[in-house]
């Protein structure tokens, strides 16, 4: 049994809903329980569940920045790791702290703060759980400006400039990754996006920015979009722009998977 997970490679052909390729196709939002894609902007259930299947154990702690409506701290809650999720917003802070509860299992630990993640004191945030160090940090961050999140200028949504996005991004990994076990993993979740008539490759920038920051790259995953409300019936029209134009239509975000070496 390996160090950063609880997988039995004596039993390995049983892991089957384990996904080890590049290409993640999941058309289908796990909506189970309190899972909902009820907040605009929240990732898929299985995103954060194959992920700590692969480099978290039971016990575990998960720190996730950019919480939002919590699924990855319900996912966590689930798969009995413990988790620490921060956002700006007290309200979503609030409904997340409410799914937590309605799904709550006296096994685990899942708490969730208000607060900027570039700043907030995270140290004592562990000491008020009594741990120093977490075993895995999820990042899923606004995608810049695609979707706007609120009207606090502290909110990544609202960098003026791509350079101002990825500072503060960049100010996130400083105020979090300190406090992730050497030799443990995180994961971003992003996609890209167009501005005057060109691509923005946010993903990459923010890739380039954990390498910048000493993680060893270990994973580009492309998953599809599925369906979203917003989309369906906007569909026609984009393919219209599209084919009378020179672009693509984004299908796909990336999940970035890093090791921490130093
Ligand atoms: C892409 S959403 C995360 C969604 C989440 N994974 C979910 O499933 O609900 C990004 C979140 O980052 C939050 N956010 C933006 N800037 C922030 C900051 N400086 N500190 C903390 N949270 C921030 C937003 O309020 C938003 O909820």
């Amino acid at each position: 049994m390996s160090r950063y997970n609880d997988i039995d490679m004596s039993k390995w052909r049983e892991y089957s809903e384990i996904t080890t390729d590049t290409l993640w196709i999941i058309d289908k939002r796990d909506n189970s329980g309190v899972h909902s894609g009820n907040y605009h902007g929240n990732f898929v259930p299985q995103i954060p569940r194959q992920l700590y299947s692969r480099y978290t154990k039971k016990g575990d702690w998960i720190l996730d920045p950019f919480a939002g409506s919590g699924t990855s701290l319900i996912e966590a809650q689930r798969m009995g790791r413990n988790s620490i999720g921060i956002d700006l917003q007290a309200e979503v802070v609030k409904s997340a702290e409410k799914s937590l509860a309605e799904e709550y299992d006296y096994h685990t630990t899942a708490k969730v703060y208000v607060g900027d993640s570039r700043t907030t004191d995270i140290s004592s945030i562990l000491s008020e759980n009594e741990i120093n160090k977490v075993q895995f940090v999820i990042l899923h961050p606004p995608y810049w400006d695609i979707i706007k999140f609120s009207d606090n200028e502290k909110d990544l949504s609202n960098a003026a400039s791509l350079n101002e996005f990825l500072s503060a991004f960049g100010d996130v990994i400083d105020n979090t990754i300190q406090y992730l076990e050497k030799n443990r993993y995180c994961a971003l979740v992003i996609g890209d996006k167009y501005a005057n008539s060109q691509v923005v490759p946010l993903g990459f920038y923010c890739m380039y920015t954990l390498q910048q920051k000493g993680l060893m790259l270990k994973a580009i995953l492309v998953k599809n979009f599925g369906e979203t409300k917003g989309k369906a019936n906007q569909q026609a029209i984009w393919r219209y722009r599209a084919l009378a134009s020179d672009f693509y239509i984004f299908k796909h975000e990336y999940i970035f998977v890093f090791k921490k070496v130093q």
